[in-house]
C-alpha cells in the first residue's frame, strides 16, 4: 500500500480540497450534462454507495449479468472530480458512460457544481447523515483510504472537524448550502441517511416518486432487502475490494452502517463541545438532523 499517495490539504476557492479533486478542474468544470443524467451528491460518508447502489439497482439491475458481477459502484457511478494519476478520471468515465440515464455521483459543494447540471435541469439527490456519525465515518475512512489526508489521532480529527477542514470543506456548508438550493431549484430531492436506516422501502418509494419511476411494493421489498447493509457488505462489487487505495484491514469501508455509532467514539467533554459549536453554527431551524433513531 502507498502511503505516498497520502495528499495535503489547502484553500481552493474558500473551501479546503486536495488536489485528487481539484487537478481536473477545468476539465469537469466543462462537463457536457444531459437532461436525464442523475447527479448524486453528498458530504463524503453520507451514504453515497447507498444510494448509488439503490439507483443503479433501480434503472439497471435486469440490464445485464455483467454489470452486476463484474462492475463495481465506482465504475456504474462516476465520481466526477476524481483525478488519481494512473486510474480513470471520473470525468472521462462519467463521458464513457453508455446508459440512460447516466448515474453520476460528486461530493463537490453545492457552488462548485458545473453548470450545464443546471443549465439542463438534471434531477439531483442529495443525501445528507447527521454530524456526529459523519464525523465518525470519515475519520475511519481517512485511515484506511491512501488518497485521503492522515487521519491523525481521534481527538485531533475531531478538532479539525469542527473548524471544517476536512477533504470537501465544511459539513455545515456543505449540508446548508444544498438545502438553500432547494428554494430556488425543484429538481433536488434531500434525504437523509438516518431515515434510510429507519425505513429504507419508505425512502426509496419516496426517491421513485421523485424520479418518476413506480415500481411495484414487492419489487421495492425486494430492492430493499437486497441493498441492506450485509448484503451490500459482502458484494465485492458494492463494498470497494476491488479499490486498491483502501486497505480495508485497517478500517473496511462497509463498517458499520449504523445510526449512533458516534457513542463509542466521542467522550462527555467533546459531545458538550460538539453541542455547543454546532448551535453556534445551525443557523437554518428548518434543517433538522437525528443523532438516533
Ligand atoms: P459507517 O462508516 O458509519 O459504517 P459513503 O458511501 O458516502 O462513503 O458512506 C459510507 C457510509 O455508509 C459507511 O458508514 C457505510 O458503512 C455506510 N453504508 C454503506 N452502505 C450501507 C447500507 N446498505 N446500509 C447502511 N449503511 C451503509
Amino acid at each position: 500500500m502507498d502511503s505516498t499517495l497520502r495528499p495535503e490539504l489547502f484553500d481552493f476557492h474558500g473551501v479546503m480540497m486536495t488536489h485528487y479533486f481539484t487537478d481536473n478542474w477545468n476539465n469537469y468544470q466543462n462537463f457536457q450534462a444531459r437532461p436525464d443524467d442523475i447527479l448524486i451528491a453528498t458530504y463524503p460518508k453520507a451514504g453515497t454507495t447507498w444510494v448509488s447502489y439503490i439507483l443503479d439497482l433501480l434503472y439497471f439491475d435486469q440490464t445485464s449479468t455483467a454489470r452486476k458481477t463484474s462492475t463495481p459502484i465506482y465504475e456504474r457511478v462516476p465520481f466526477l472530480e476524481f483525478a488519481v494519476p494512473g486510474l480513470e478520471t471520473g470525468k472521462d468515465l462519467a463521458d464513457g458512460l453508455s446508459t440512460s440515464p447516466r448515474l453520476i455521483k460528486t461530493h463537490l459543494p453545492v457552488q462548485f457544481i458545473p453548470k450545464s447540471f443546471w443549465d439542463q435541469n438534471c434531477r439531483i439527490v442529495y443525501v445528507a447523515r447527521n454530524a456526529k456519525d459523519n464525523m465518525v465515518s470519515f475519520f475511519h475512512f481517512d485511515r484506511m483510504n491512501n488518497i485521503q489526508p492522515e487521519s491523525g489521532e481521534w481527538s485531533s480529527f475531531f478538532q479539525r472537524f469542527l473548524e471544517g477542514k476536512m477533504v470537501f470543506g465544511s459539513w455545515h456548508d456543505h449540508v446548508n448550502g444544498w438545502w438553500k438550493k432547494k428554494e430556488t431549484y425543484s429538481n433536488l430531492h434531500y434525504m437523509f441517511f438516518e431515515d434510510l436506516v429507519e425505513d429504507t422501502e419508505g425512502e426509496i418509494a419516496k426517491l421513485c416518486s421523485f424520479l418518476g419511476l413506480s415500481p411495484s411494493t414487492e419489487e421495492v421489498e425486494t430492492l430493499s432487502s437486497s441493498v441492506q447493509f450485509d448484503n451490500m457488505k459482502k458484494d465485492k462489487m458494492a463494498n470497494y475490494s476491488t479499490l486498491p487505495v483502501m486497505d480495508q484491514k485497517i478500517s473496511p469501508f462497509m463498517r458499520k452502517g449504523k445510526v449512533g455509532d458516534w457513542k463509542n467514539h466521542f467522550t462527555v467533554a467533546q459531545n458538550e463541545a460538539f453541542d455547543e459549536d454546532y448551535k453556534k453554527k445551525t443557523t437554518d431551524p428548518t434543517l433538522k438532523f437525528r443523532t438516533e433513531v
